[in-house]
């Protein structure tokens, strides 16, 4: 059983894969940039321990090879962490419409996806969970945000996950409004 971690060749999902190997898990690791991955990969272990993948999970049909990859070398997935995803600043109209569309079918698609290709297996197992790494833009709709308040407010909660089986009262309140809108990364 291994932990698969979507996005681990960089920023939060590099910290999950080092902290998870750091409790013992075997790993998963899954981006498109295979040098950054097989450097992790050597520095954690060795794919014995943490497996590096080089997938493009915004291309159609991703989650299902990645399934039928992982199924071929026997290795089942205890914790699925939805991590990868970019997010563009900028309005809606102005965006490219490949872009946009690239974005979601990172950040929504692929999650949804990888989701239904893991999570049976879970249920079967009566073991398991998904983490799905969002972001604060899904809540306050900024103008110059808006393209990724969208794609993050449409990932839906998965059954399943820690936040579902634990369910907790949330109170939403109005969020302020924010200081700057430059550019942001995410
Ligand atoms: N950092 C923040 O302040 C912040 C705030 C809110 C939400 N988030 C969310 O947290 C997650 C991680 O963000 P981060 O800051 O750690 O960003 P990051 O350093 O840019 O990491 C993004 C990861 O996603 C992978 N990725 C991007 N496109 C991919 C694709 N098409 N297929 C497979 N992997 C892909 C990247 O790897 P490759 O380029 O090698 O494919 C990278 O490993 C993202 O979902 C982001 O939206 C971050």
């Amino acid at each position: 059983m291994r932990a698969l971690v979507s996005g681990a060749s960089s920023g939060i999902g590099e910290a999950f894969a080092r902290a998870l190997r750091a409790r013992g898990e075997r790993l998963v690791l899954v981006a498109r940039r295979t040098d950054r991955l097989a450097r992790l990969s050597a520095e954690l272990g060795g794919a014995d321990v943490a497996l590096p993948l080089t997938l493009d999970l915004a291309r159609a049909e991703s989650a299902e090879s990645l399934q039928r990859m992982l199924e071929s070398r026997g290795i089942g997935v205890s914790l699925l962490v939805n991590n990868a995803g970019v997010g563009y600043a900028g309005r809606v109209h102005e965006q490219p419409p490949e872009k946009l569309r690239a974005m979601l079918d990172l950040d929504v698609r692929a999650v949804v996806e990888l989701t239904r290709a893991f999570l049976p297996a879970m249920i079967e197992r009566g073991r398991g969970a998904v983490l799905n790494v969002v972001s604060m833009a899904a809540f306050p709709s900024a103008r110059a945000t808006s393209p990724p308040s969208s794609s993050r407010s449409r990932a839906p909660p998965t059954p399943g996950s820690a936040a579902r089986r634990r369910p907790r009262r949330r109170r939403w309140s109005r969020p302020r409004s924010p200081r700057s809108t430059g550019e942001r990364s995410w």
